[in-house]
């Protein structure tokens, strides 16, 4: 008999592994990786593109009336077997990953209506089950009946250290003082805004990884998909 499909959550501080520890273990589940993350970033990406922030200022009432026109999809890319972010119609799965984009996601989706808008495409996404979705309120508010909910930490230096590798692998020129303070008032925001602010959702399992190797992270997590198994195995 297949095993019922489940929800995965995956919340977390900035830069704590999640989308690492999500594909992982997609992959070996067979389910689909959704990054909410990258939502938000489009998003932001669109109204820097529009010039709709100025000095770290939103123009809300501009956006509002966009919103509906925004088009976020994910596109599954056969050469890197993993799904692209579309921005209405445009590959945007760089672009989001700038550091000018990290500095100015934070205003953007702490705006409510922003929130609404994610937060229904995300219940759409996740409507068959067998999804691994990472994000800042999964567990909390978007799928509050996940299955399985994981919040990650790790120490700020860690984290500023990984995200460091992880731009100057892909060429760009980085400062990692200037990381390290991005993720952190990034956390400041994201856990302290009225909406939807990041925390772990009182079931969650949670998960410090900063001494530990990828395949011990993948291995915690599918643990606790079995144990949620064993758990509901009816007698
Ligand atoms: O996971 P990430 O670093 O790509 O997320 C970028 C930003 O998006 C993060 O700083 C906060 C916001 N975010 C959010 O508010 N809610 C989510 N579910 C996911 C991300």
């Amino acid at each position: 008999m297949t095993p019922k499909k489940i929800i995965i959550a995956i919340d977390g501080v900035s830069s704590s592994g999640k989308s690492t520890a999500a594909k992982d273990v997609a992959r070996e589940l067979g389910y689909t990786y959704i990054d909410s993350g990258a939502m938000y970033r489009a998003v932001t990406l669109y109204c820097i593109r529009e010039n709709l922030i100025h000095q770290g200022l939103v123009d809300e009432k501009t956006l509002k009336d966009r919103i509906p026109d925004i088009r976020i999809e994910f596109v599954f890319n056969e050469l890197t077997s993993r799904s692209d972010t579309y921005l209405n119609g445009e590959k945007v799965e760089d672009e989001i990953r700038n550091p000018d984009v990290a500095a100015l996601v934070s205003p953007v989706s702490k705006i409510g209506f922003v929130r609404e808008a994610m937060v229904t495409l995300q219940r759409e996404l996740g409507q068959e089950k067998g999804i691994v979705m990472d994000g800042r309120d999964i567990g909390t508010v978007v799928f509050p009946d996940a299955e399985v909910k994981i919040f990650l930490t790790a120490s700020p230096e860690v984290r500023a250290e990984r995200r460091y590798k992880e731009l100057k692998i892909k060429g760009l020129d980085v400062n990692y003082d200037d990381i390290l303070s991005n993720l952190q008032e990034r956390d400041r925001i994201d856990s302290t805004r009225e909406i939807s602010p990041l925390r772990k959702a009182d079931d969650a399992i949670e998960l410090d990884n900063s001494g530990m190797t990828l395949e011990e992270q993948k291995a915690f997590i599918l643990e606790q998909v079995e144990a949620w198994r064993q758990r509901t195995i009816q007698p």
